[in-house]
């Protein structure tokens, strides 16, 4: 293989060589969690393992594009995180605009749509400034599909959503009747995206925290002990391979 060919050939992970491609999940969602832990066993403040985090985000999403996931969906932000320390929410803050800002290229480079997820109300200027450029810059690129949650809760997302049907309906232009489960899906943030096949969730813990309510309803659930920061290509190998393994049955029965 000479060294042109290298550039665009992409051998496929050693943990991923057995597992047949229809096998793979097209749309993989994270719970990003473990940061303030990383920090904390090298007696570093938070940042620190958000700065980490962050590093992480860059890695798994540059693998996600290469691999030919059709999407990945990250919490970055939660509207429950509201309650820690203002100094981290504002370091927070600040982490997703430089983010933004210096992702931009790879987004162009990687042909990643960018997408976010969340109220707007509450997020500084500046993050939003960010989240519409990078919307806008990304719009026309057809491959990975990026969606970061930012201020993003899932009861949140439902409430926001019947609000905008119940308008709808009191001003004549919508028929209750007519609002079924695409109807409702469309009013969500998530409009037009496909529902994760595979939720994974680092730093062991086994909840939601109110992540993608609505659209987990028959995702594949993976719960790894390794914190975010610490996460790797091969984490995601590893978890993609074991949903390769699941049998999905949608209520039905096996093989049907
Ligand atoms: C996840 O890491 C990042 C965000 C929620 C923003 P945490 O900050 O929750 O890390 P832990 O749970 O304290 O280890
Ligand atoms: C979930 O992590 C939110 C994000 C990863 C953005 P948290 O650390 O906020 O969740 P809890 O508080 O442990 O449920
Ligand atoms: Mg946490």
């Amino acid at each position: 293989m000479g060294d042109s060919a290298a550039k665009t050939f992409f051998p496929t992970p050693p943990l991923l060589a057995e597992v047949p491609r229809d096998r793979w999940p097209g749309h993989v969602a994270a719970i990003m969690d473990g940061n303030g832990r990383w920090a904390k066993q090298r007696g570093l403040p938070r940042i620190e393992g958000h700065r980490q985090g962050a590093k992480t985000v860059r890695r798994i999403v540059e693998e996600s594009a290469r691999l030919g996931l059709r999407q990945l969906t990250l919490y970055a932000f939660s509207h429950e995180n509201w309650s820690r320390p203002k100094e981290e929410v504002a370091q927070l803050m600040s982490l997703y605009e430089n983010y933004l800002i210096d992702e931009r290229p790879t987004l162009m480079k990687d042909n990643i749509h960018f997408r976010n997820i969340g109220r707007r109300d509450g997020l500084p200027e500046s993050v939003l400034r960010e989240i519409d450029q990078s919307e806008r810059a990304s719009a026309a690129n057809t491959g990975l599909t990026l969606c970061l949650a930012v201020n993003y809760g899932g009861r949140q997302e439902i409430v926001d959503a019947a609000r905008r049907l119940a308008v709808e309906a009191a001003a004549g232009k919508l028929d209750p009747a007519a609002i079924d489960e695409d109807r409702f899906a469309a009013a969500l943030y998530t409009a037009g995206l496909s529902d994760p096949d595979l939720l994974l969730r680092t730093a062991a813990e086994m909840r939601v925290s109110n992540f993608l309510l609505w659209q987990i309803s028959y995702a594949e659930i993976y719960v790894t002990e390794t914190l975010w920061p610490d996460f790797a290509e091969a984490d995601l190998h590893r978890a993609i391979a074991d949903f390769a393994r699941r049998q999905r049955r949608f209520g039905g029965l096996e093989n049907t």
